[in-house]
């Protein structure tokens, strides 16, 4: 299927690694134009040259922490300048801050919205006024499914989604008469970096032993039975993004194998 995105820019935050390696590699099979960011030079050029490489597309790699409106500013003046507009958000960079109300501290609650909630609102702040002066813009926040379905042990990043799932919904009421779409993705747990960070952590919540046993149980809340893969969660960011989803905005996409049951 020809998504019809073929020359358009895109900006992934958080490229380097992840679900939003993935999204940017498709982007670029796509023939989309890509700019990534992430916090850490090496890995983020290297990623830079890998996808450049396999794929042939054209992408640009700017070092840029989430957390610091000025990086955010200077990331979305970058890839302007570069490919001339911006017409895709995927909001991707964040991390995820787990642990019970009663280890979790104010520091780290912070840090976590100003990643997350923060951080997504300014990229769109910037990236906005560029997509309704041209009519046609794509923003997709990856938030996660604590968000909908309260969990004690993801209290953090819990309050931080639900948040971003509002910021989703208002906005794409407010920028549908400019033609851009604002939607959210919520992964269930995905086989990324963030959670072998997270593992052990998890497993001490479950009470299990081991990882795999942490995974195994993990896992098992899914109706899949499995863990999600990043290009699972890319093969939706991708389509969300595309001309063949112009009449969808204002959905939050559950993307976890069938953890949550409930209706919505
Ligand atoms: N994996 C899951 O199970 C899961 C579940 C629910 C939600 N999510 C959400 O999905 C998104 C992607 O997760 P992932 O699993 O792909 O994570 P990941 O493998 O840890 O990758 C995160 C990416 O974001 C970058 N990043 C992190 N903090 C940043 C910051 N402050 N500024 C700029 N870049 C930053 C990282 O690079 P640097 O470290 O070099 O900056 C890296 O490129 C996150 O928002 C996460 O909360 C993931």
């Amino acid at each position: 299927m020809d998504m019809g995105i073929k020359g358009k820019s895109a900006i992934v935050t958080g490229g380097s690694r992840g679900i939003g390696r993935e999204a940017a590699r498709q982007f670029l099979e796509e023939g989309v134009r890509v700019t990534i960011c992430g916090r850490t030079a090496e890995s983020l050029e290297r990623t830079r040259a890998e996808l450049a490489g396999a794929t042939g597309g054209e992408i640009h790699a700017v070092v840029a922490d989430m957390t610091k409106e000025a990086d955010i500013a200077r990331l979305v003046d970058s890839a302007k300048q570069r490919f001339g507009t911006v017409d895709i958000l995927v909001n991707n960079a964040g991390q995820m801050y787990s642990g019970r109300f009663a280890v979790l501290n104010d520091a780290g609650l912070k840090e976590q919205l100003e990643t997350k909630l923060f951080g997504f609102m300014r990229a769109i702040r910037f990236v906005y006024p560029i997509m309704k002066a041209q009519r046609w813009g794509r923003i997709v926040n990856i938030i996660g499914g604590a968000g909908k379905e309260p969990d004690p042990y993801m209290f953090g990043s819990g309050i931080t989604n639900s948040a971003l799932l509002n910021i989703t919904k208002s906005l794409s009421t407010e920028f549908g008469a400019d033609n851009v779409l604002v939607n959210a993705v919520c992964p269930g747990w995905v086989d990324t970096n963030l959670w072998q960070r997270n593992a052990q952590g998890l497993a001490a919540e479950l009470e299990v032993k081991s990882e795999e046993e942490a995974r195994r149980l993990a896992a098992r809340k899914n109706s899949l039975n499995r863990f999600g893969k990043p290009e699972e969660l890319a093969n939706a960011i991708v389509f969300l993004c595309s001309e063949r989803a112009s009449y969808i905005t204002g959905v939050s996409l559950n993307l976890d194998g069938g953890r949550l049951k409930s209706l919505w």
